[in-house]
C-alpha cells in the first residue's frame, strides 16, 4: 500500500505534504513525490527514489512553490523503486497530476489501447496509464467548465478501471480545485476553515486539523480551500459526516523514543486498559460489548463463530480461538482471512463472523467481511482504526483504542485484541455456564493485567542483553503450547520481520515431527513455557533441545527457578490466568525481537519490503 496527502489553502504546499508523507511513510517508503501547481499556474513536480528524507532534500535544493498540491509515498506495486515510477504521474498534457494508492488490474489493456492513440509512457505504472486515461476525457477550458469537466473526467476513467484505488488529481488549468475517489484504498479529507486535505489516513493531517470526513467506496470528492461537495460515481451528490479524529498530534508522534515500536511496547499498559475500560461489568461479573449489535437472545443463539484475520490478527484470532472454546464452549473456526474469502466454508445461520485488524484496512481481512455478508452472515470488526472501511461496514464490533499503531511491527494492536477476544470470551461464557465466580475472578485477572505487563517492560534491558548474546543467529525457533501456541508463531512473525532472520513458531510437541532438525548451537529456541497444565510437557520439549545443544532461552513464571537448572536465559513473567497468558508472554517477545533488529542495524519501523497495511491483494 502507499500513502497519498493533499493540500490546497495559504500554506506553502510542498512543506504541508512532506510533513504529511513522514506520517505515512510507514505505508510505503520506497519512493516518494510531490507536485504543486506554481505561482505562475505550471505543475511542478519533483519525485526521489528512496525514504521521503530524499525528497525533502530535492525540494530545498529545488523548490516547489504553490498552495495547492498532492503527493505519495510508494509500496511498489507496478514497476521497481526509481524516480521515474515515483508518483505523481502526469497525463500526456503535462498540465494534469495524479497519485494513486492501490492496483489497476486491467492497466494493460488500457496502456495498449493508449499507446495505439499514440500516447507515450515514461514509466511502468499502473498509475502512469490512469492519468494518461483521465486527461483522454478531459478538455477543460475556462475553470467554471474546467472544475465539471476534471470530475467527469475522472468518472469517465474510473469507470474504464477494474482494480482498486485512492486518488488524487490536480490540473494546472483549475489552480485551486482538486479531485479524490477511493474504491478499496482508503482516503480522507481534512477540513480546515480557509484550506483542505486530502490523505490516505488521519495520521497525516492530524497535525492540522481534528475534523475529518471518511469517504466511502465509488464516492467522489471535489474540494476548493472554503468547498466540500461529494458525489457518487453515478453522479449523486453524496451525504457525508464530519468525525473528530481520536487522537492527538503527539499521540502520532515518536516523543522520546528512538522507534515508534518502542514507545507501542511500553503503551501497552496503557492500551490494554483502554481496551476494557467502561466494559468490566462487576454487577454481572462478565463484560459489556454493546458495538457488537446483538441483543443477548442472539448472543445466546451463536453457535459458531469464525475468527478472520491477517498476520498478526489472525495469531489473536488464534488466542480467541482457545479462549472463547474454554470460556463459552461455542465451536470457533480461525481462517485465514485471504483464505475464507475463497474457500466457501459450510457456516449455518447461526454461524457469526468477527474480523480482526488494526488499520481496519486490510483487503483480505475487508474481502473476508464481504464474503460473510454476502452469504448473509452478521460480521463483526474488532478494529483499531476509527472511520477505517473494515469499522464502517462491518454490521458491529467493538474498536481496540490502542491509539495509532505506527511501527509496522505490530505490538500493542495485538494484546489489545486478545484482551478484546478475552472479554468476548467471558461475555459469552457468562451467557452460558460460566460461574459468577469465575467470572469476577476473570475481571479481577484483566485488571491485573496492564500493572503485569509494565512489570515486564521494566526487563528490556535484560532482554537487549540476550539478544546482544544471540545476535549472530541465522534463525530462531519459537516454541509453545495451547494458548501460548499462537504467542510463538507471533513471536516468530516479529522476529522475521524486522530482523530478516528466518524465524518459525511451531506446538512446541511438533518438535520432534520434523522441526528438531534444525535445532543445532547456532539457533536458540525460544520457550513460552508459563507454569500452568502443560509445563511439564514444555520441559521435557526444552531438554530435547538441550540434548542436541541447541541454546535455549526459557520464558516462565516468576519464582519457577528451577529453568536456571537448565536453560541458557529465563525471562520471567507475572503469574496471570492461563487464558490471558498471551498478553503477558508476548511482551519479551516483542522486546526480543527489537532489540535483536535494532543490534543488527535493522531499520525497526519501516522494514524492508514491508507496509504497516495491506491494501493490495
Ligand atoms: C504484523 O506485525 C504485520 N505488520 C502484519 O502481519 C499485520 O499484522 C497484518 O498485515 C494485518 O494487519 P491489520 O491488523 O492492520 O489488518
Amino acid at each position: 500500500m502507499c500513502g497519498i496527502v493533499g493540500y490546497l489553502g495559504k500554506k506553502q504546499a510542498s512543506q504541508v505534504l512532506l510533513h504529511g508523507l513522514e506520517r505515512l511513510e510507514y505505508r510505503g517508503y520506497d519512493s516518494s513525490g510531490v507536485a504543486v501547481v506554481d505561482e505562475a499556474g505550471d505543475i511542478q513536480v519533483r519525485k526521489k527514489e528512496g525514504r521521503v528524507a530524499a525528497l525533502r532534500q530535492e525540494i530545498q535544493e529545488n523548490p516547489a512553490q504553490g498552495q495547492i498540491g498532492i503527493s505519495h509515498t510508494r509500496w511498489a506495486t507496478h514497476g521497481e523503486p526509481s524516480d521515474t515510477n515515483a508518483h505523481p504521474h502526469l497525463d500526456r498534457s503535462g498540465k494534469l497530476a495524479l497519485v494513486h494508492n492501490g492496483v489497476i488490474e486491467n492497466y494493460l489493456q488500457l496502456r495498449d489501447r493508449l499507446a495505439q492513440d499514440g500516447h507515450e509512457f515514461r514509466s511502468e505504472t499502473d498509475t502512469e496509464v490512469l492519468a494518461h486515461l483521465i486527461g483522454t476525457f478531459y478538455d477543460g477550458s475556462d475553470e467554471a467548465d474546467g472544475q465539471l469537466r476534471l470530475v467527469g473526467a475522472v468518472r469517465e476513467a474510473l469507470a474504464q478501471v477494474v482494480g482498486t484505488y485512492g486518488i488524487g488529481v490536480i490540473h494546472e488549468d483549475i489552480p485551486d480545485f482538486m479531485v479524490g475517489a477511493r474504491l478499496g484504498s482508503p482516503l480522507v479529507v481534512g477540513v480546515g476553515k480557509t484550506e483542505k486535505f486530502l490523505a490516505s489516513d488521519v495520521g497525516a493531517i492530524v497535525s492540522h486539523t481534528q475534523e475529518a470526513i471518511y469517504l466511502s467506496d465509488r464516492e467522489i470528492v471535489l474540494l476548493k480551500p472554503d468547498e466540500i461537495s461529494i458525489e457518487t460515481l453515478e453522479g449523486d451528490l453524496a451525504d457525508y459526516e464530519v468525525s473528530t479524529v481520536d487522537f492527538t498530534p503527539e499521540q502520532a508522534e515518536k516523543g522520546n523514543f528512538p522507534h515508534y515500536m518502542l514507545k507501542e511496547i511500553h503503551e501497552q499498559p496503557v492500551s490494554i486498559e483502554n481496551a476494557f475500560r467502561g466494559r468490566l461489568a462487576d454487577s454481572q461479573a462478565s463484560a459489556v460489548l454493546g458495538g457488537l449489535n446483538l441483543t443477548p437472545r442472539e448472543l445466546r443463539d451463536v453457535d459458531r463463530i469464525v475468527l478472520c484475520g491477517c498476520g498478526t490478527a489472525l495469531h489473536a484470532a488464534m488466542v480467541g480461538e482457545y479462549m472463547i472454546e474454554s470460556l463459552a464452549r461455542i465451536p470457533v473456526e480461525v481462517e485465514v482471512a485471504s483464505e475464507f474469502r475463497y474457500r466457501n466454508p459450510p457456516l449455518d445461520k447461526n454461524t457469526v463472523v468477527f474480523v480482526i485488524s488494526q488499520s481496519g484496512e486490510t483487503i483480505d481481512t475487508l474481502a473476508a467481511l464481504r464474503e460473510g455478508q454476502r452469504k448473509g452472515h452478521r460480521v463483526l470488526g474488532l478494529v483499531n482504526s476509527v472511520g477505517s472501511t473494515i469499522a464502517r461496514e462491518s454490521d458491529g464490533g467493538s474498536y481496540l483504542h490502542s491509539g495509532p499503531e505506527i511501527g509496522v511491527a505490530a505490538t500493542k494492536s495485538f494484546t489489545s485484541q486478545v484482551t478484546v477476544l478475552a472479554l468476548l470470551a467471558l461475555l459469552l461464557g457468562r451467557m452460558r455456564h460460566l460461574s459468577v465466580d469465575y467470572g469476577q475472578k476473570m475481571l479481577a485477572e484483566i485488571r491485573e493485567l496492564p500493572k503485569k505487563v509494565e512489570q515486564i517492560i521494566n526487563q528490556s534491558e535484560a532482554i537487549r542483553r540476550i539478544a546482544v548474546k544471540y545476535n549472530e543467529a541465522p534463525a530462531m525457533l519459537f516454541l509453545g503450547r495451547q494458548f501460548n501456541y499462537a504467542t510463538a508463531l507471533e513471536g516468530a512473525l516479529k522476529m522475521k520481520e524486522i530482523s530478516y532472520i528466518f524465524a518459525s513458531g511451531h506446538a512446541s510437541a511438533e518438535l520432534k515431527h520434523g522441526v528438531i532438525a534444525l535445532v543445532s548451537e547456532e539457533v536458540p529456541s525460544v520457550f513460552i513455557m508459563p507454569k500452568d497444565s502443560v509445563y511439564e510437557k514444555n520441559v521435557s520439549t526444552l531438554e530435547e533441545v538441550k540434548a542436541r545443544k541447541g541454546p535455549t532461552i526459557a520464558i516462565t513464571t516468576e519464582g519457577n527457578s528451577e529453568l536456571e537448572r537448565i536453560a541458557d536465559e529465563v525471562i520471567y513473567i507475572p503469574e496471570c490466568h492461563e487464558t490471558l497468558n498471551p498478553i503477558l508472554s508476548v511482551v519479551p517477545l516483542q522486546l526480543l525481537s527489537y532489540h535483536f533488529a535494532v543490534e543488527r542495524g535493522c531499520d525497526v519501523d519501516k522494514p524492508r519490503n514491508l507496509a504497516k497495511s495491506v491494501t493490495v491483494e
